[in-house]
Protein backbone atom coordinates (compact mmCIF):
# COMPACT_ATOMS: atom_id res chain seq x y z
CA UNK A 1 0.00 0.00 0.00
CA UNK A 2 1.29 3.79 -0.77
CA UNK A 3 2.40 5.77 2.15
CA UNK A 4 1.68 9.28 2.06
CA UNK A 5 3.70 12.03 4.56
CA UNK A 6 0.89 12.64 7.24
CA UNK A 7 1.49 16.49 6.70
CA UNK A 8 0.07 15.95 3.03
CA UNK A 9 -3.32 16.32 1.66
CA UNK A 10 -5.14 12.97 1.55
CA UNK A 11 -5.68 11.55 -1.88
CA UNK A 12 -9.26 12.07 -2.65
CA UNK A 13 -9.46 8.99 -5.45
CA UNK A 14 -8.36 7.05 -2.49
CA UNK A 15 -11.48 7.90 0.39
CA UNK A 16 -14.27 6.34 -0.30
CA UNK A 17 -16.92 9.58 -1.66
CA UNK A 18 -19.23 9.96 1.46
CA UNK A 19 -16.76 10.61 4.00
CA UNK A 20 -16.36 13.98 1.64
CA UNK A 21 -19.68 14.68 0.40
CA UNK A 22 -23.11 14.13 1.03
CA UNK A 23 -24.36 11.86 -2.17
CA UNK A 24 -27.96 13.72 -3.49
CA UNK A 25 -29.11 11.02 -5.10
CA UNK A 26 -32.47 10.25 -5.04
CA UNK A 27 -32.85 6.78 -4.82
CA UNK A 28 -30.56 5.06 -1.99
CA UNK A 29 -30.25 1.35 -0.48
CA UNK A 30 -27.97 -0.17 2.46
CA UNK A 31 -27.38 -3.73 2.21
CA UNK A 32 -26.61 -5.54 5.26
CA UNK A 33 -24.48 -9.04 5.34
CA UNK A 34 -23.17 -11.90 7.06
CA UNK A 35 -19.79 -13.36 5.17
CA UNK A 36 -19.62 -16.66 5.52
CA UNK A 37 -15.85 -17.88 4.71
CA UNK A 38 -13.04 -15.55 3.37
CA UNK A 39 -12.84 -16.32 0.07
CA UNK A 40 -16.55 -15.80 -0.75
CA UNK A 41 -16.02 -12.34 1.52
CA UNK A 42 -12.80 -11.56 -0.54
CA UNK A 43 -14.75 -12.01 -3.86
CA UNK A 44 -17.92 -10.32 -2.92
CA UNK A 45 -15.90 -7.06 -2.69
CA UNK A 46 -13.91 -7.78 -6.17
CA UNK A 47 -17.21 -8.32 -7.54
CA UNK A 48 -19.05 -5.04 -6.51
CA UNK A 49 -15.45 -3.38 -6.23
CA UNK A 50 -16.10 -1.66 -9.65
CA UNK A 51 -19.41 0.46 -8.84
CA UNK A 52 -17.26 2.33 -5.44
CA UNK A 53 -17.74 6.08 -5.59
CA UNK A 54 -14.76 7.58 -4.89
CA UNK A 55 -14.31 11.33 -3.22
CA UNK A 56 -12.65 12.87 -6.39
CA UNK A 57 -15.33 14.85 -8.50
CA UNK A 58 -17.38 12.66 -10.82
CA UNK A 59 -17.22 16.69 -12.91
CA UNK A 60 -20.16 16.79 -15.09
CA UNK A 61 -21.50 13.56 -15.03
CA UNK A 62 -23.23 12.59 -11.73
CA UNK A 63 -22.77 8.47 -11.71
CA UNK A 64 -26.57 6.43 -12.38
CA UNK A 65 -25.47 4.21 -9.74
CA UNK A 66 -22.45 3.83 -8.04
CA UNK A 67 -21.80 2.55 -3.84
CA UNK A 68 -19.67 2.74 -0.93
CA UNK A 69 -18.44 -0.19 1.39
CA UNK A 70 -18.59 -0.62 4.93
CA UNK A 71 -16.63 -3.19 6.66
CA UNK A 72 -17.15 -4.28 10.89
CA UNK A 73 -14.68 -5.44 13.07
CA UNK A 74 -15.62 -9.01 12.14
CA UNK A 75 -15.80 -8.15 8.77
CA UNK A 76 -12.56 -7.00 8.80
CA UNK A 77 -11.01 -10.14 10.87
CA UNK A 78 -12.99 -11.95 7.86
CA UNK A 79 -11.37 -10.56 5.08
CA UNK A 80 -8.20 -9.41 5.92
CA UNK A 81 -4.62 -10.86 6.45
CA UNK A 82 -4.15 -8.83 9.83
CA UNK A 83 -2.82 -10.79 12.34
CA UNK A 84 -4.57 -10.95 15.87
CA UNK A 85 -2.07 -8.51 17.33
CA UNK A 86 -2.49 -6.40 14.86
CA UNK A 87 -6.41 -6.63 14.75
CA UNK A 88 -6.22 -5.18 18.85
CA UNK A 89 -5.14 -1.99 17.23
CA UNK A 90 -8.69 -0.96 16.48
CA UNK A 91 -10.08 0.78 19.05
CA UNK A 92 -12.08 -1.31 21.85
CA UNK A 93 -15.64 0.73 20.83
CA UNK A 94 -15.25 -0.67 16.97
CA UNK A 95 -13.89 -4.10 18.61
CA UNK A 96 -16.42 -4.96 20.77
CA UNK A 97 -19.27 -3.11 19.13
CA UNK A 98 -22.59 -1.14 20.06
CA UNK A 99 -24.15 -3.93 22.27
CA UNK A 100 -21.11 -4.01 24.68
CA UNK A 101 -21.52 -2.50 28.38
CA UNK A 102 -18.32 0.56 27.24
CA UNK A 103 -21.03 1.93 24.18
CA UNK A 104 -24.10 0.71 25.92
CA UNK A 105 -23.34 3.16 29.00
CA UNK A 106 -23.92 5.89 26.30
CA UNK A 107 -25.87 4.70 23.63
CA UNK A 108 -28.63 3.23 26.32
CA UNK A 109 -30.84 1.19 24.55
CA UNK A 110 -33.42 0.46 27.06
CA UNK A 111 -36.46 -1.20 26.83
CA UNK A 112 -38.31 -1.00 23.48
CA UNK A 113 -34.92 -0.41 22.01
CA UNK A 114 -33.06 -3.21 23.16
CA UNK A 115 -30.40 -4.62 21.28
CA UNK A 116 -32.38 -8.18 21.87
CA UNK A 117 -35.27 -6.69 19.56
CA UNK A 118 -32.84 -5.36 16.91
CA UNK A 119 -33.23 -6.39 13.11
CA UNK A 120 -29.50 -6.79 12.82
CA UNK A 121 -26.38 -6.51 14.60
CA UNK A 122 -27.43 -7.37 18.32
CA UNK A 123 -23.78 -9.61 18.17
CA UNK A 124 -25.59 -12.86 18.49
CA UNK A 125 -24.29 -15.14 15.94
CA UNK A 126 -27.10 -14.92 13.93
CA UNK A 127 -27.03 -10.97 13.49
CA UNK A 128 -23.68 -9.97 14.02
CA UNK A 129 -23.12 -7.83 10.69
CA UNK A 130 -19.63 -8.31 9.16
CA UNK A 131 -20.54 -5.49 5.77
CA UNK A 132 -22.96 -3.01 4.53
CA UNK A 133 -23.24 -1.79 1.34
CA UNK A 134 -24.30 1.71 0.96
CA UNK A 135 -26.00 2.00 -3.07
CA UNK A 136 -26.76 5.39 -4.66
CA UNK A 137 -28.87 5.66 -8.16
CA UNK A 138 -30.39 8.26 -9.90
CA UNK A 139 -33.70 6.21 -11.00
CA UNK A 140 -35.93 3.70 -9.43
CA UNK A 141 -34.92 1.28 -12.78
CA UNK A 142 -31.06 1.95 -11.92
CA UNK A 143 -31.63 1.79 -8.09
CA UNK A 144 -33.63 -1.74 -8.85
CA UNK A 145 -30.27 -2.69 -11.17
CA UNK A 146 -27.35 -1.75 -8.31
CA UNK A 147 -29.56 -3.39 -5.66
CA UNK A 148 -29.33 -6.29 -7.76
CA UNK A 149 -25.97 -6.52 -8.82
CA UNK A 150 -25.00 -6.09 -5.48
CA UNK A 151 -27.60 -9.07 -4.01
CA UNK A 152 -26.40 -11.87 -7.07
CA UNK A 153 -22.98 -10.83 -5.88
CA UNK A 154 -23.59 -11.92 -2.69
CA UNK A 155 -25.88 -14.74 -3.31
CA UNK A 156 -22.82 -16.24 -5.70
CA UNK A 157 -20.51 -15.78 -2.94
CA UNK A 158 -22.62 -17.33 -0.30
CA UNK A 159 -23.14 -14.00 2.41
CA UNK A 160 -26.46 -13.93 4.23
CA UNK A 161 -28.58 -10.89 3.26
CA UNK A 162 -29.97 -9.29 7.00
CA UNK A 163 -33.83 -7.55 5.69
CA UNK A 164 -33.57 -9.60 2.69
CA UNK A 165 -35.16 -8.62 -1.02
CA UNK A 166 -38.06 -10.83 -0.73
CA UNK A 167 -39.24 -8.67 2.30
CA UNK A 168 -39.29 -5.13 0.63
CA UNK A 169 -41.61 -3.27 3.28
CA UNK A 170 -38.78 -4.13 5.75
CA UNK A 171 -35.54 -3.12 3.19
CA UNK A 172 -34.09 -0.17 4.29
CA UNK A 173 -34.37 2.07 1.36
CA UNK A 174 -35.54 5.35 0.64
CA UNK A 175 -38.13 5.55 -2.25
CA UNK A 176 -38.11 9.56 -2.21
CA UNK A 177 -41.54 9.66 -0.76
CA UNK A 178 -40.53 12.59 1.43
CA UNK A 179 -40.22 15.98 0.10
CA UNK A 180 -36.24 16.51 -0.35
CA UNK A 181 -34.28 16.65 2.55
CA UNK A 182 -37.06 16.61 5.01
CA UNK A 183 -37.35 13.79 7.64
CA UNK A 184 -39.94 12.14 9.29
CA UNK A 185 -41.90 14.51 12.05
CA UNK A 186 -41.47 17.12 9.05
CA UNK A 187 -38.52 18.88 9.73
CA UNK A 188 -35.73 20.18 7.37
CA UNK A 189 -32.46 17.77 7.87
CA UNK A 190 -28.90 18.00 6.47
CA UNK A 191 -28.46 21.75 7.70
CA UNK A 192 -25.48 21.52 9.47
CA UNK A 193 -22.47 19.35 8.85
CA UNK A 194 -18.59 20.36 10.06
CA UNK A 195 -16.71 22.27 7.02
CA UNK A 196 -13.97 19.87 5.77
CA UNK A 197 -10.50 21.28 6.06
CA UNK A 198 -7.11 20.44 5.82
CA UNK A 199 -4.92 23.00 7.81
CA UNK A 200 -1.18 22.76 7.62
CA UNK A 201 -0.34 22.63 10.60
CA UNK A 202 -3.14 20.81 12.33
CA UNK A 203 -5.13 22.90 14.08
CA UNK A 204 -6.58 21.33 16.82
CA UNK A 205 -9.80 24.00 17.26
CA UNK A 206 -11.13 23.50 13.85
CA UNK A 207 -13.16 20.56 14.54
CA UNK A 208 -13.89 20.32 10.97
CA UNK A 209 -9.97 19.14 10.21
CA UNK A 210 -10.24 16.23 8.31
CA UNK A 211 -7.72 14.63 10.59
CA UNK A 212 -10.82 14.41 12.91
CA UNK A 213 -12.74 12.13 10.33
CA UNK A 214 -10.40 10.27 8.75
CA UNK A 215 -7.67 7.71 10.27
CA UNK A 216 -4.26 7.77 10.07
CA UNK A 217 -3.42 11.77 10.48
CA UNK A 218 -3.70 12.05 14.38
CA UNK A 219 -4.42 15.33 15.52
CA UNK A 220 -2.23 14.42 18.83
CA UNK A 221 -0.10 11.33 19.58
CA UNK A 222 -3.72 9.74 21.04
CA UNK A 223 -5.91 9.10 17.91
CA UNK A 224 -7.89 8.65 16.19
CA UNK A 225 -6.27 5.30 15.68
CA UNK A 226 -4.86 2.76 14.53
CA UNK A 227 -1.85 4.99 13.34
CA UNK A 228 1.74 4.65 12.36
CA UNK A 229 3.81 2.51 10.10
CA UNK A 230 2.15 -1.12 10.64
CA UNK A 231 0.00 -3.21 9.27
CA UNK A 232 -3.29 -1.67 10.76
CA UNK A 233 -2.42 1.32 10.41
CA UNK A 234 -1.70 0.52 6.98
CA UNK A 235 -4.86 -0.83 6.80
CA UNK A 236 -6.81 1.75 8.44
CA UNK A 237 -5.34 4.46 6.96
CA UNK A 238 -7.79 7.06 4.74
CA UNK A 239 -10.90 5.23 6.31
CA UNK A 240 -13.32 6.76 8.52
CA UNK A 241 -15.75 5.06 11.30
CA UNK A 242 -19.61 5.34 10.57
CA UNK A 243 -21.89 4.20 13.64
CA UNK A 244 -24.62 3.41 11.34
CA UNK A 245 -28.03 2.87 13.41
CA UNK A 246 -31.47 2.26 12.35
CA UNK A 247 -33.66 4.57 14.30
CA UNK A 248 -37.93 3.77 13.73
CA UNK A 249 -39.60 7.31 14.54
CA UNK A 250 -43.05 6.90 16.19
CA UNK A 251 -44.96 9.50 14.48
CA UNK A 252 -48.41 8.91 15.66
CA UNK A 253 -46.39 9.33 19.37
CA UNK A 254 -45.39 12.41 17.96
CA UNK A 255 -48.12 13.79 16.37
CA UNK A 256 -49.94 12.99 19.03
CA UNK A 257 -47.61 14.41 21.65
CA UNK A 258 -47.45 17.98 19.84
CA UNK A 259 -51.14 18.21 20.40
CA UNK A 260 -51.64 17.51 23.56
CA UNK A 261 -48.42 19.81 24.54
CA UNK A 262 -49.76 22.70 22.10
CA UNK A 263 -52.38 24.15 24.73
CA UNK A 264 -49.49 25.06 27.37
CA UNK A 265 -48.05 27.36 25.01
CA UNK A 266 -48.08 31.04 25.94
CA UNK A 267 -50.97 32.73 24.65
CA UNK A 268 -49.46 34.80 22.08
CA UNK A 269 -48.24 31.48 20.46
CA UNK A 270 -51.84 29.95 20.54
CA UNK A 271 -52.85 32.07 17.24
CA UNK A 272 -53.99 28.55 15.80
CA UNK A 273 -53.79 25.06 17.24
CA UNK A 274 -51.23 23.80 14.37
CA UNK A 275 -49.30 27.11 15.34
CA UNK A 276 -48.74 26.04 18.75
CA UNK A 277 -47.74 22.76 17.87
CA UNK A 278 -44.93 23.70 15.61
CA UNK A 279 -44.07 25.95 18.38
CA UNK A 280 -43.85 23.04 20.65
CA UNK A 281 -41.81 20.63 17.83
CA UNK A 282 -39.44 24.04 17.38
CA UNK A 283 -38.71 24.15 20.78
CA UNK A 284 -38.07 19.92 20.56
CA UNK A 285 -35.17 20.23 18.61
CA UNK A 286 -33.89 23.87 18.61
CA UNK A 287 -34.66 24.43 14.68
CA UNK A 288 -38.28 24.99 13.38
CA UNK A 289 -39.26 22.69 10.78
CA UNK A 290 -38.21 24.95 8.11
CA UNK A 291 -34.86 24.60 9.51
CA UNK A 292 -34.78 28.18 11.12
CA UNK A 293 -32.69 28.31 14.43
CA UNK A 294 -34.61 29.31 17.37
CA UNK A 295 -31.49 31.38 18.34
CA UNK A 296 -31.87 33.37 14.99
CA UNK A 297 -35.57 33.22 14.74
CA UNK A 298 -37.21 32.92 18.11
CA UNK A 299 -40.66 33.66 16.98
CA UNK A 300 -41.31 32.37 14.21
CA UNK A 301 -40.00 30.39 11.27
CA UNK A 302 -38.01 32.78 8.50
CA UNK A 303 -37.45 31.46 5.25
CA UNK A 304 -34.12 33.97 5.62
CA UNK A 305 -32.89 31.79 8.52
CA UNK A 306 -33.56 28.52 7.52
CA UNK A 307 -30.13 27.03 6.20
CA UNK A 308 -28.80 29.73 8.71
CA UNK A 309 -25.63 27.67 10.68
CA UNK A 310 -23.77 30.94 12.11
CA UNK A 311 -25.17 31.68 15.34
CA UNK A 312 -24.37 30.45 19.03
CA UNK A 313 -25.90 29.86 22.54
CA UNK A 314 -23.52 31.78 24.60
CA UNK A 315 -25.89 34.88 24.56
CA UNK A 316 -29.38 32.53 25.55
CA UNK A 317 -28.37 31.08 29.07
CA UNK A 318 -31.65 31.07 30.07
CA UNK A 319 -32.97 28.65 27.68
CA UNK A 320 -35.26 31.56 26.67
CA UNK A 321 -34.68 31.13 22.58
CA UNK A 322 -34.00 27.88 22.64
CA UNK A 323 -33.97 25.47 25.53
CA UNK A 324 -31.28 23.69 26.77
CA UNK A 325 -32.34 19.81 25.94
CA UNK A 326 -33.14 20.83 22.52
CA UNK A 327 -31.39 18.41 20.25
CA UNK A 328 -29.75 20.29 18.15
CA UNK A 329 -28.63 22.22 21.01
CA UNK A 330 -27.50 19.32 22.72
CA UNK A 331 -26.01 17.63 19.72
CA UNK A 332 -23.75 20.33 19.06
CA UNK A 333 -23.71 22.94 22.18
CA UNK A 334 -21.23 24.74 19.82
CA UNK A 335 -20.16 28.15 22.38
CA UNK A 336 -22.28 26.71 25.31
CA UNK A 337 -20.21 26.95 28.33
CA UNK A 338 -19.81 22.75 28.92
CA UNK A 339 -17.68 20.96 32.70
CA UNK A 340 -14.57 21.15 32.03
CA UNK A 341 -14.02 17.64 32.08
CA UNK A 342 -15.86 17.89 28.58
CA UNK A 343 -13.48 18.04 25.25
CA UNK A 344 -13.40 21.39 24.07
CA UNK A 345 -14.09 22.72 21.17
CA UNK A 346 -16.94 20.12 21.45
CA UNK A 347 -16.50 16.92 18.82
CA UNK A 348 -18.36 16.56 15.54
CA UNK A 349 -19.84 14.10 13.14
CA UNK A 350 -20.18 14.30 9.50
CA UNK A 351 -24.11 13.11 9.01
CA UNK A 352 -25.41 11.22 5.76
CA UNK A 353 -28.92 9.82 6.83
CA UNK A 354 -31.77 9.71 5.74
CA UNK A 355 -35.35 8.57 6.11
CA UNK A 356 -37.11 5.46 4.96
CA UNK A 357 -40.65 4.22 4.79
CA UNK A 358 -43.12 6.18 3.71
CA UNK A 359 -44.92 9.04 5.68
CA UNK A 360 -48.71 8.08 7.13
CA UNK A 361 -51.30 8.62 5.28
CA UNK A 362 -54.45 10.95 6.67
CA UNK A 363 -55.76 7.62 7.16
CA UNK A 364 -53.48 5.58 9.08
CA UNK A 365 -49.87 5.62 10.83
CA UNK A 366 -49.05 2.11 9.71
CA UNK A 367 -45.98 0.80 8.49
CA UNK A 368 -42.02 0.82 9.50
CA UNK A 369 -40.34 4.44 8.63
CA UNK A 370 -37.95 6.41 10.33
CA UNK A 371 -33.85 7.39 10.03
CA UNK A 372 -31.23 5.62 8.61
CA UNK A 373 -28.42 7.41 10.48
CA UNK A 374 -24.72 7.59 8.91
CA UNK A 375 -22.74 8.95 11.72
CA UNK A 376 -19.05 9.35 10.45
CA UNK A 377 -16.45 10.05 12.54
CA UNK A 378 -12.71 9.31 13.83
CA UNK A 379 -13.52 8.51 16.95
CA UNK A 380 -16.29 6.59 17.62
CA UNK A 381 -16.19 6.49 21.37
CA UNK A 382 -14.76 10.43 21.88
CA UNK A 383 -17.28 11.51 19.01
CA UNK A 384 -20.34 9.39 18.23
CA UNK A 385 -20.59 7.22 21.78
CA UNK A 386 -19.74 10.91 23.67
CA UNK A 387 -22.16 12.90 22.19
CA UNK A 388 -25.26 10.27 22.57
CA UNK A 389 -24.55 9.91 25.91
CA UNK A 390 -24.79 13.57 26.07
CA UNK A 391 -28.46 13.29 23.96
CA UNK A 392 -29.42 10.45 27.04
CA UNK A 393 -27.92 12.54 30.45
CA UNK A 394 -27.40 16.29 29.78
CA UNK A 395 -24.67 15.52 32.20
CA UNK A 396 -22.43 17.74 30.40
CA UNK A 397 -22.79 21.41 31.34
CA UNK A 398 -23.95 23.11 34.51
CA UNK A 399 -26.98 24.50 32.50
CA UNK A 400 -28.15 20.88 33.90
CA UNK A 401 -27.49 21.02 37.15
CA UNK A 402 -31.00 21.98 38.74
CA UNK A 403 -32.99 20.61 35.74
CA UNK A 404 -31.33 17.20 34.60
CA UNK A 405 -33.76 16.23 31.06
CA UNK A 406 -33.03 14.80 28.27
CA UNK A 407 -32.51 15.46 24.96
CA UNK A 408 -36.14 16.36 23.49
CA UNK A 409 -35.87 14.04 20.44
CA UNK A 410 -34.33 10.65 20.88
CA UNK A 411 -33.48 9.98 24.11
CA UNK A 412 -33.93 6.93 25.43
CA UNK A 413 -36.46 7.64 28.10
CA UNK A 414 -35.79 5.05 30.40
CA UNK A 415 -32.17 5.64 30.64
CA UNK A 416 -31.16 5.16 34.47
CA UNK A 417 -31.88 7.90 36.61
CA UNK A 418 -32.84 10.52 33.97
CA UNK A 419 -35.10 12.71 34.35
CA UNK A 420 -38.41 12.59 31.42
CA UNK A 421 -39.40 15.94 31.35
CA UNK A 422 -38.62 18.61 29.53
CA UNK A 423 -38.17 22.44 30.01
CA UNK A 424 -39.30 25.45 28.09
CA UNK A 425 -38.43 28.89 29.24
CA UNK A 426 -40.90 31.94 28.32
CA UNK A 427 -40.86 35.28 29.33
CA UNK A 428 -44.09 33.96 31.54
CA UNK A 429 -41.77 30.98 33.60
CA UNK A 430 -41.11 27.95 32.54
CA UNK A 431 -43.63 25.38 30.92
CA UNK A 432 -43.01 21.85 31.91
CA UNK A 433 -43.69 18.94 30.26
CA UNK A 434 -43.52 16.25 32.72
CA UNK A 435 -42.95 13.07 30.57
CA UNK A 436 -41.44 12.86 27.33
CA UNK A 437 -42.03 9.19 25.70
CA UNK A 438 -40.70 7.33 23.60
CA UNK A 439 -39.95 9.20 19.70
CA UNK A 440 -37.47 7.08 18.70
CA UNK A 441 -36.66 3.26 19.00
CA UNK A 442 -33.17 1.56 17.96
CA UNK A 443 -33.83 -1.07 15.02
CA UNK A 444 -30.29 -2.09 15.11
CA UNK A 445 -26.74 -0.17 14.82
CA UNK A 446 -23.71 -1.81 13.00
CA UNK A 447 -19.90 -0.03 13.68
CA UNK A 448 -18.22 -0.29 10.43
CA UNK A 449 -14.82 0.98 8.86
CA UNK A 450 -15.64 2.57 5.27
CA UNK A 451 -11.78 1.52 4.53
CA UNK A 452 -9.69 3.70 1.87
CA UNK A 453 -10.29 2.35 -1.87
CA UNK A 454 -6.81 0.80 -1.64
CA UNK A 455 -7.51 -1.22 1.30
CA UNK A 456 -10.96 -2.59 -0.39
CA UNK A 457 -8.74 -3.33 -3.39
CA UNK A 458 -6.28 -5.82 -1.38
CA UNK A 459 -8.90 -7.33 0.18
CA UNK A 460 -10.26 -8.13 -3.11
CA UNK A 461 -7.13 -9.02 -4.23
C1 LIG B 1 -34.60 9.69 14.40
C2 LIG B 1 -33.61 10.31 14.99
C3 LIG B 1 -33.19 11.72 14.70
C4 LIG B 1 -33.91 12.77 14.23
C5 LIG B 1 -35.39 12.81 13.89
C6 LIG B 1 -33.00 13.89 14.13
C7 LIG B 1 -33.35 15.16 13.68
C8 LIG B 1 -32.46 16.21 13.50
C9 LIG B 1 -32.80 17.47 12.93
C10 LIG B 1 -34.18 17.85 12.39
C11 LIG B 1 -31.68 18.24 12.92
C12 LIG B 1 -31.54 19.67 12.41
C13 LIG B 1 -31.02 19.73 11.01
C14 LIG B 1 -29.56 20.04 10.87
O1 LIG B 1 -28.97 20.75 11.71
O2 LIG B 1 -28.94 19.54 9.91
C15 LIG B 1 -30.62 17.45 13.51
C16 LIG B 1 -29.32 17.88 13.72
C17 LIG B 1 -28.36 17.15 14.35
N1 LIG B 1 -28.48 15.87 14.83
FE1 LIG B 1 -30.12 14.72 14.74
N2 LIG B 1 -31.76 13.51 14.56
C18 LIG B 1 -31.83 12.19 14.91
C19 LIG B 1 -30.78 11.41 15.40
C20 LIG B 1 -29.54 11.88 15.74
C21 LIG B 1 -28.51 11.11 16.38
C22 LIG B 1 -28.63 9.64 16.76
C23 LIG B 1 -27.43 11.93 16.53
C24 LIG B 1 -26.07 11.63 17.10
C25 LIG B 1 -25.76 10.99 18.12
C26 LIG B 1 -27.80 13.22 15.99
C27 LIG B 1 -26.97 14.30 15.95
C28 LIG B 1 -27.29 15.51 15.39
C29 LIG B 1 -26.33 16.59 15.26
C30 LIG B 1 -24.88 16.59 15.72
C31 LIG B 1 -27.01 17.63 14.60
C32 LIG B 1 -26.42 18.97 14.17
C33 LIG B 1 -26.65 20.03 15.23
C34 LIG B 1 -25.97 21.32 14.82
O3 LIG B 1 -24.88 21.29 14.27
O4 LIG B 1 -26.55 22.38 15.10
N3 LIG B 1 -29.09 13.15 15.54
N4 LIG B 1 -31.13 16.20 13.86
Amino acid sequence: MTKTNNNSIPDKSNIQGMILRGFTHPYSCHLIFQFNDKPGAKNFIKSIFPYIQSAESWGDAKPDIMLNIGLTYSGIKATSDLSETYLEYFPNSFIEGPTSAGSQGSLNDWGVSDPSGWAFGNDTDEQHVDCIVHTYAMTDETRALIVSIVSDAAKANGLTEFLPIDNGTKRLEEYALMPRNFIHFAYLDGIDQPDLTWNDPADPNDTGDLRNFLIGYPLSDSGPGPTGDNPAGDFAKDGCYNAFRMLYQDVKVFDEFLIANAPKAPKEIQQTPEYAQEWIAAKLNGRWRNGSPLELSPNAPDVATSHATDFGYKGDTTGMKCPFAAHTRVGNPRDEVLNSSEPSPVPRLIRRGMAYGAPPTLKSYDGERGLIGLFLCGSIATQFELLYSWMNTTNFASTFTSQQGQDGLIANRDTPGADRSFNIPTADGSITIDSLPHFVITRGTAYCLLPSISTLKSIAG
